[in-house]
């Protein structure tokens, strides 16, 4: 069983992800979290992450990376044995990743490294490209869509309710929309409603309902 989820930042994809993995008994995992993982070892490194390829390619390669779901099914990152669950989120970490995910050989690593941490026994599966090239023969995809407005109040709401930070909205805004012009042009993986996957627009839905249009498509194909 593996369900794929795809879309921009700010559309629900984690929050729906998790919830969708605990009705089926299944693992979740955040591909984003990959990106932002080694972004995060490579601002700590002083390793640049537009320009220092060589290294991030090697750092990408060898992460050290270990997640870990608690009974909640909130995703613990771990780095080395140090836990970096809250330090991967922040404003910084999210372009660095955005800058790092556009490099062919990175990709390359990065996708490999999901392949593995996917569970034997199934896995929910979210991120730009998990449909297209990570999982494209997934029986179950989904993308995930919103009107942008919205997706950067939820932002804004999530960098308040995490980091206990105020973001002007107009700031969230522009840099969605900078993360979105990188995920959108890239040449190697971009965001795209991959081949067969249901589309979802989560503009003016609550992410229980979007759970449940979902399982409704998932049974409704396995029974
Ligand atoms: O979903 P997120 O915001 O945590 O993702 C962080 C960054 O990683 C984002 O800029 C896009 C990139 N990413 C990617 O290129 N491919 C994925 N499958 C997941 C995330």
């Amino acid at each position: 069983m593996i369900v794929t989820i795809d879309g921009p930042a700010g559309v629900g994809k984690s929050t729906v992800a998790k919830l969708l993995a605990k009705a089926l008994g299944i693992m979740y995992l955040d591909t984003g979290a990959t990106y932002r993982s080694l972004a995060y070892a490579a601002t700590q490194a002083n390793v640049n992450p537009v320009t220092d390829v060589k290294q991030l390619i090697a750092m990408a390669k060898k992460l050290p990376l270990h997640l870990q779901q608690t009974d909640e099914g909130e995703l613990q990152v771990f780095l080395d044995g140090r836990e970096v669950t809250k330090q991967i989120r922040t404003e910084e970490v999210s372009e660095a990743a955005a800058q790092v995910s556009q490099h062919t050989d990175i990709r390359a690593a990065m996708v490999e490294l999901q392949r593995r941490l996917a569970d034997k026994h199934g896995v929910v599966v979210e991120g730009r490209d998990t449909g297209s090239v990570v999982f494209p023969y997934a029986p179950y995809k989904f993308f995930l869509d919103a009107n942008p407005a919205i997706r950067a109040r939820r932002r804004q709401e999530e960098l308040a309710l995490v980091y206990g930070r105020e973001t002007p909205l107009q700031q969230v805004q522009e840099q969605l929309h900078f993360r979105d012009s990188l995920d959108r042009t890239r040449r190697v993986g971009p965001l795209v409603r991959p081949e067969g996957a249901i589309a979802i627009d989560t503009s003016h839905l609550a992410a229980p309902e979007v759970v449940r249009v979902m399982l409704e498509h998932v049974r409704s194909r396995t029974g």
